[in-house]
């Protein structure tokens, strides 16, 4: 349903025709060479697809489900000396279908794309591409985490098809993409976006970053960066557990955050089951100690260490007086169920039935990235990890890696004076990313260049989670906004966003919420009115506003 009403704002954007007379072979022998300083191609197969229908709609490119006529065209291609494979799969709308735009599609977790991109960005009219970086391709987001492939051999990692990942095999993609393009059409594609959530985020602001020229306009929502402290951060809840000797059931915890989000729902002037404010937000879980609460049916008391843990999740890592790292902003779930595997979340656990027995279900991305990559493959154990062993692994995370992954360059000026144009959404509920890492980056890029907002703007999306889902508006058209942006020179002031409907029975009228989101620092503050209207909120410095102005 969300896909529903996604399409709609898509279909919006306008169309190029492409070459009529150009004759379209699908075959790898009729492309020229490809030619691209350092790389060298190995191999290409192409396939021609008519009536393709076995795919299914993605969450970060919305489009109408139909079958689809494409090129098939896998360039596959080496680093020569680096012993690296790299496949860029690269999918090329037939029958005088391609808009014109070239989309590079991202990835996610420690995966530098997503396969089930293609088949929607064909169907909405881009030629698309994505990579494997050279690494196992994994189609299933729920294995999105692994990361053998990293180390050569235990105790060794394969540092170029790190850098691979990192940031050279996505600066590759366009450059062989658009030649593909230019020899299958007979031209090149007018304009190229990226587009990418979470390690997509990160991947989009890497190539802001270092590769300003690849992408004219660049979708990096709730960006992995500040990697290399993120992903060991990440575990701090768990190294309190750790210490207290306490799992928390997740029921516990929930009971936890729903006296959290009761306490501090009204703080941004609408009671709604999402806090917007969460800066304004002071509870301590220490005051619902005691309290009952049902956990499937068993009637239990909040325990001190639960509400211990939850403390510590919101203030994040400290040493002393000193913060290490951001930690969740308050109406953040602890762990979120599925869509695509386990639940995730940085205070997650598993119980058995009766939910007692209870032991620490670390977020994939920060076993596997300290397993194999700090630890080269020695140990992924992390359940015995005490606080000076996690200072000890957040400093060589950072001391060996954030050079390599963290994405964290806050001098984008290269990219805005290609004439770049990029959003960055995030969502306030992120229970994978805390939300701040993104606004001090930004605060960064503002601080370095003040007329930043002219190519870069950042929105974040209060109640919605790691890249969707959550009982917040999430944003609906946002590749569409960048493309305005980018080819009619119309800023965005806003994102437009709308709630998921809400669950109830088929037959009930969906409720569903649309609201502004607005340019950072501003907020989305009510004014009065209709509260799933979008007039019924402005973007202002505060929410304090509280009366709209109808004086005209
Ligand atoms: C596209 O080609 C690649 C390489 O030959 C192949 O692995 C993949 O399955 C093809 N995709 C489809 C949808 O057939
Ligand atoms: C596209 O063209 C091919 C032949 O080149 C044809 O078989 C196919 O049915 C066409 N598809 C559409 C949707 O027109
Ligand atoms: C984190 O971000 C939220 C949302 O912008 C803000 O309200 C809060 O004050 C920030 N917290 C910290 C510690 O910076």
């Amino acid at each position: 349903m969300l896909l529903n009403h996604l399409h709609l704002a898509l279909a919006a954007v306008s169309y190029f025709p492409t070459a009529l007379g150009k004759l379209q072979t699908c075959k790898g022998r009729d492309l020229p060479a490809i030619e691209v300083f350092g790389l060298e191609i190995v191999d290409i197969t192409a396939k021609e697809h008519h009536d393709y229908e076995d795919w299914q709609p993605f969450p970060f490119m919305p489009s109408p489900k139909k079958p689809i006529d494409f090129c098939n065209f896998t360039i596959t291609y080496t680093h020569p000396g680096q012993n690296d494979h790299i496949n860029v799969y690269i999918w090329l709308p037939m029958n005088d279908t391609w808009n014109g735009r070239f989309i590079g599609q991202g990835g996610g977790g420690l995966t530098a794309g997503f396969a089930m991109a293609l088949a929607p960005s064909v169907a909405s009219g881009y030629a698309v591409a994505i990579t494997d970086a050279g690494h196992t391709f994994h189609n299933d987001p729920s294995k999105t985490a692994d990361s053998e492939w990293v180390l050569t051999s235990p105790g060794n990692i394969n540092w170029p098809l790190l850098q691979d990942f990192a940031g050279r095999a996505l600066d590759d993609l366009p450059k062989v993409a658009k030649q593909v393009i230019k020899g299958f059409y007979g031209e090149s594609p007018k304009y190229s976006y990226w587009n990418g959530c979470s390690t997509g985020g990160r991947q989009g602001l890497m190539s802001a970053q270092r590769y300003p020229e690849d992408y004219q306009g660049i979708v990096a929502a709730a960006p992995a960066i500040n990697w290399a402290e993120m992903a060991v951060a990440g575990l701090w809840p768990h190294i309190v557990m750790n210490r207290l000797g306490y799992y928390p059931p997740m029921c516990e915890m929930e009971a936890i955050l729903a006296a959290d989000v009761e306490a501090c729902d009204e703080l941004d002037g609408v009671k709604d089951g999402v806090i917007a404010a969460p800066g304004l937000c002071t509870f301590d879980a220490k005051t619902v100690v005691g309290q009952s609460f049902d956990c499937e049916g068993d009637s239990r008391k909040i325990s001190a260490e639960a509400a211990e843990i939850a403390n510590e999740a919101w203030k994040g890592p400290y040493k002393g007086d000193r913060r290490l790292w951001f930690g969740l902003p308050h109406g953040t779930p602890f762990s979120v169920a599925g869509p695509w595997g386990p639940p995730t979340g940085l205070a997650t656990t598993e119980c058995d039935e009766k939910n007692q027995n209870c032991r620490s279900r670390f977020f994939a991305v920060s076993t596997s990235w300290i397993g194999n990559v700090i630890r080269r493959g020695k140990s992924a154990d992390l359940s015995e990890m005490d606080e000076e062993e996690f200072y000890r692994t957040l400093r060589l995370s950072v001391n060996e890696f954030a050079s390599v992954m963290s994405t964290s360059d806050p001098d984008l000026s290269d990219f805005g004076a290609a004439g770049g144009k990029m959003i960055t959404w995030h969502g306030l509920a992120d229970q994978l990313i805390p939300v701040n890492g993104t606004s001090s980056y930004y605060e960064k890029v503002l601080s370095l260049d003040p007329e930043a907002r002219s190519y870069y703007r950042y929105f974040e999306a209060p109640g919605v989670q790691h890249c969707f889902g959550g009982a917040g508006a999430a944003p609906t058209a946002v590749l569409d906004q960048v493309i305005r942006w980018v080819e009619e020179g119309i800023a965005p002031e806003t994102l437009t966003a709308a709630t998921m409907p809400a669950p109830g029975p088929p037959d009930a009228a969906p409720v569903v919420k649309h609201r502004p989101l607005c340019p950072y620092p501003l907020v989305s503050a009510y004014v009065g009115g209709d509260l799933s209207e979008s007039s019924s909120f402005e973007c202002a410095e505060s929410f304090e506003v509280k009366k709209r102005h109808t004086e005209l």
